[in-house]
């Protein structure tokens, strides 16, 4: 049987063993097989100190890792007991990713029983894996124990998100689909809980541009639900807002996240990302032209004083004129450590000032969805 491993070990190019990096985070992988245990471990080797252990082995690591990865048998009792056992050190790490095989609703329980922070079904996917590690806006979540199964699917959604970012960044392809099913799932979720519940759910778990691209996405779908637009049209609505800051994705995070105001430079730096978006997406054959549309236009305003075309009102559309004002509410309302987070009041006040640039019609309609929904 084998034992505890350190796989984050490689060979220097003189022979010498090189030492444990502890300048990067720690993830620690358990799995009930060899196999299993070096497929997740060599995708993480090359942006974390990884250590992998048998379920079926005695073992103890020194360090607290960040995040536990967990890929075995979730039907098999044996399994369940070994990861029981583990229970005290499962819960010292933030995240607790659990790599379930079968994506029965059963398996999917068990994880979160077994303490998930996180479950991702299936087989393994790179991008939504690093994504789920890398997205540092689920700490607060992540670390409490009896984290309720509502919250996982902020998770999932957040993950989502996560996955967009990583992919652009890595320039490995993007999950169209996968982007579109979780805005379905955020409508499903906004339906049957209301925008307050999403608002408050995504506020106190996620920080900066994940954060912000969960709440339009649901002030969106909310707005489109308060209309009484049909189905295609939801689904127009919540794709579009799900993507209309991927441009952002090239841009330094600490311009993205930094506290307070850009200087101009930084500025024209943040502007770029609709046209950055629109061109990273135009050549993908399940964009639809929509949201292209929404994705480069998304801060134009009627008046022709947005960017990056500055086009009048003729040429912006429906879609686009609900997701600008869900974007502008939505940034209003962020939730930042740094400074107490604006009343919706107040929020829905300073879009009734933006005269000439939004629809007044629409921001008359916008006035339920803001205040009371
Ligand atoms: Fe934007
Ligand atoms: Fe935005």
């Amino acid at each position: 049987m084998q034992n505890a491993r350190t796989i984050s070990r490689p060979v220097k190019s003189d022979g010498a063993i090189r030492e444990p990096e502890t300048a990067r985070p720690l993830v620690h992988v358990l799995a009930d097989s060899s196999d299993k245990l070096s497929g997740i471990c060599s995708i993480l080797e090359q942006q974390f100190a990884v250590a992998g252990e048998r379920l079926d082995a005695e073992a103890k690591l020194s360090q607290v890792p960040f995040a536990i990865i967990i890929r075995a048998e979730l039907r098999d009792t044996g399994n369940i007991a070994a990861i029981k056992k583990r229970a005290a050190r499962l819960a010292k790490a933030t995240k607790r990713i659990f790599l379930v095989e079968h994506s029965s609703h059963v398996s999917i329980s068990q994880a979160y029983a077994l303490g998930a922070t996180l479950v991702l079904p299936g087989t393994i996917n790179k991008i939504k894996l690093l994504a789920a590690l890398t997205d540092p806006a689920e700490l607060a979540s992540a670390s409490s124990s009896d984290t309720p199964q509502s919250d996982n699917a902020v998770e999932a959604a957040a993950t989502a998100i996560a996955s967009m970012f990583t992919a652009v960044a890595l320039g490995e392809p993007l999950d169209v689909d996968g982007t579109k099913e979780a805005g379905r799932k955020i409508a499903e979720r906004i339906t049957e809980h209301g925008l307050s519940e999403w608002l408050a759910t995504v506020r106190r778990h996620h920080e900066g541009t994940y954060q912000h691209c969960l709440l339009v996405t649901g002030v969106a779908i909310d707005f489109g639900l308060s209309l009484g637009v049909g189905r295609a049209d939801l689904e127009r609505l919540y794709s579009a807002a799900m993507f209309h800051d991927i441009g952002k994705a090239q841009i330094p995070r600490a311009i993205l996240d930094k506290p307070g105001r850009l200087d101009a430079d930084e500025r024209a730096m943040i502007e770029t990302h609709p046209a950055a978006g629109y061109d990273f997406l135009k050549d993908h054959e399940k964009i639809t032209p929509e949201i292209l549309d929404a994705v480069r236009h998304h801060h134009e305003y009627l008046d022709g004083s947005g960017y990056p075309d500055a086009l009048g009102a003729e040429n912006i559309n429906d879609v686009v004129r609900i997701l600008t004002i869900s974007d502008i509410f939505a940034a209003l309302i962020e939730h930042r450590h740094y400074k107490p987070t604006m009343p919706r009041t107040e929020a829905y006040n300073i879009l009734c000032g933006m005269t000439g640039k939004l629809e007044k019609a629409l921001i008359i309609s916008f006035k339920q969805v803001a205040l009371t929904r």
